[in-house]
């Protein structure tokens, strides 16, 4: 049986890919850039700063310490602005009751993203109150596929990575779950999530029950 279930955020419990899309793509105009969907897809999972470097050699733009730094602080301020607007309707479909599912289960729930605004949109859904434990992007040094963030999850409550369930919608996150020899559940589609236990269109396809047989 297990003890706990490590969620990562963007994606998962909320959908905040559009956020990240429309704060690059203001940026990507400095440099003449438009950032794809597809491309945005890439994306997922990894931290702020290596999307950086994934979208300036996809613009074949070569920018200094300097600039890189500044356009970081202006990417996260255009996203920051976006996501101030962020409300509890925001939460995918199925989070709350799955959510609920599992704390009458006795399940300890603990955060797992790269992300080092998690903590604000954790408060501006309501959904922070859910948490035995919340690793982010400011408390971790190696991003997804590293499986850091997952292992601090399962540090902070105190469990073994075999009493854990992640719940990823990267890949990137899928293979830290993996390298951290923990089970995990993917969210998205079968086709693009590799080496997953079990996949999931949404979290309304899925009861706490189900757990057992991963
Ligand atoms: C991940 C997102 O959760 O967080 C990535 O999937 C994002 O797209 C990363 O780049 C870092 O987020 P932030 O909020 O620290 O820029
Ligand atoms: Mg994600």
């Amino acid at each position: 049986t297990y003890k706990a279930c490590l969620f990562d955020l963007d994606g998962v419990l909320v959908d905040t890919a559009i956020y990240h899309f429309q704060a690059w793509r203001t940026l990507g105009k400095q440099f003449d850039f438009e950032l794809s969907h597809e491309q945005n897809e890439g994306l997922k999972g990894i931290s702020r700063v290596e999307s950086l470097e994934k979208i300036l050699h996809w613009a074949h733009y070569q920018a200094t310490q300097e600039q890189k730094e500044r356009w970081l602080k202006e990417k996260n301020d255009t996203y920051l602005e976006l996501i101030s607007h962020m409300n509890p309707s925001e939460i995918l479909p199925g989070v709350i009751s799955f959510l609920s599912q599992l704390k009458e289960q006795g399940y300890l729930i603990a955060l797992g993203s790269a992300s080092k605004n998690a903590r604000i949109i954790l408060e501006k859904t309501g959904l922070i109150t859910w948490f035995n434990a919340i690793i982010d992007g400011n408390l971790v040094t190696k991003s997804k596929p590293d499986p850091e963030v997952f292992l601090k999850g399962a540090a902070a409550l105190h469990c073994q990575a075999s009493d854990c369930i992640v719940f990823e919608d990267a890949q990137a996150g899928i293979d830290a779950a993996k390298a951290g020899g923990m089970k995990v559940i993917g969210i998205g589609s079968q086709k693009v999530l590799q080496g997953a236990d079990k996949v999931i269109s949404s979290f309304t396809d899925l009861q706490v029950s189900e757990l057992l047989h991963l």
